[in-house]
């Protein structure tokens, strides 16, 4: 039997990350349609970094599905610190039916998937945080009616789980993805190398754009994310200066195109790394793609388990 995971987003082929937000805008219009879970089986909820939508979309997504969402407390749990991720992996894998997991280091993630014998599912870790980009293509499809051939531009901490996840999941729908950050804050090479590999046979696109301003124009959507990701807090005052140039302001915003959208994936600081005017204007869609989390992840669960089998 051959367990599907999701850890990171190019765990999906582009023909499976499609036939994906087709399952997901599937489930929007119609939530109670498919059942996985029903008996209820359970999905374990592990959060060791805080959480509100990725907490809340997944319970009540576990529930419409016909399952029993367990969070199970990080602190209490104490993975790799009271016992090993892999004697953890093991014992979670006798009891439900999933187990979705935000923590730090990706390599744990991989630990807890080789040793689960059930699906795991990236709920974000330093590296990527790949369920949000299923929430983020689906509204952008919604809004924009389609992926391959637009461009996006990601202004701002490219660094971070979300300039990464932007690269390989923009690559893998075909999308012409336009980092743009201040140096020591540029994606790291092999995520820009990974997503380029993947765009060549999309027919999309990854580059680094140096200036902000040519990052945004005639972008048909642009994303930015907090400048203080989880874990970075120490960092604040450096971040908040260096990182300044990049805020997403009206200005910036004017540049992409006239109907172009912007993102952000929550929770947002305005005045920092994107305007009031912006995240609460009429280009955003920022609540959508918060709703769009429940969706999209009830489709990521609905597809590894039916491909688990
Ligand atoms: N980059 C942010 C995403 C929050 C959902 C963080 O890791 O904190």
């Amino acid at each position: 039997m051959t367990i599907r995971h999701f850890l990171r987003d190019d765990d999906l082929t582009p023909a499976e990350q499609a036939r994906l937000l087709d399952l997901a805008a599937e489930m929007k219009a119609l939530p109670y349609s498919r059942r996985p879970l029903a008996g209820p089986r359970s999905v374990a909820m592990i959060f060791d970094k805080p959480t509100l939508r990725t907490q809340v979309s997944f319970g009540a997504g576990i529930a419409e599905l016909g399952g029993n969402p367990m969070l199970v407390e990080g602190r209490l749990a104490g993975i790799g610190v009271r016992e090993s991720v892999e004697d953890v992996a093991r014992v979670l894998g006798r009891q439900v039916a999933v187990v979705v997991w935000r923590t730090f280091h990706q390599g744990d993630l991989d630990t807890m998937a080789a040793h689960a014998g059930v699906p795991v599912v990236n709920a974000l870790t330093d590296d990527f945080h790949p369920c949000q980009l299923i929430a983020d293509l689906l509204t952008v499809r919604e809004h924009l009616g389609g992926l391959a051939g637009r461009t996006v531009a990601f202004v701002g901490d490219a660094a971070c789980n979300m300039g990464s996840s932007w690269l390989l999941a923009g690559a893998t729908a075909g999308m012409h993805v336009r980092v743009s950050a201040p140096a020591g804050y540029a994606p790291r090479a092999a995520m820009v190398e990974r997503a380029s590999e993947i765009a060549a046979t999309t027919g999309g696109s990854a580059t680094v754009v140096a200036e902000p301003e040519k990052a945004v124009a005639g972008a048909d959507v642009v994303v930015t994310d907090t400048w203080i990701s989880m874990g970075k807090e120490a960092e604040e005052a450096a971040r908040a200066e260096v990182l300044a140039p990049y805020s997403l302001t009206p200005a910036l915003m004017a540049l992409a195109r006239p109907d172009a959208i912007a993102l952000h994936c929550l929770p947002a600081y305005r005045g920092k790394e994107i305007a009031a005017e912006v995240l609460d204007g009429p280009q955003s869609v920022v609540w959508d793609e918060a709703e769009n989390r429940r969706h999209a992840q009830k489709a990521v669960l609905a597809f590894l388990l039916e491909e688990s089998r």
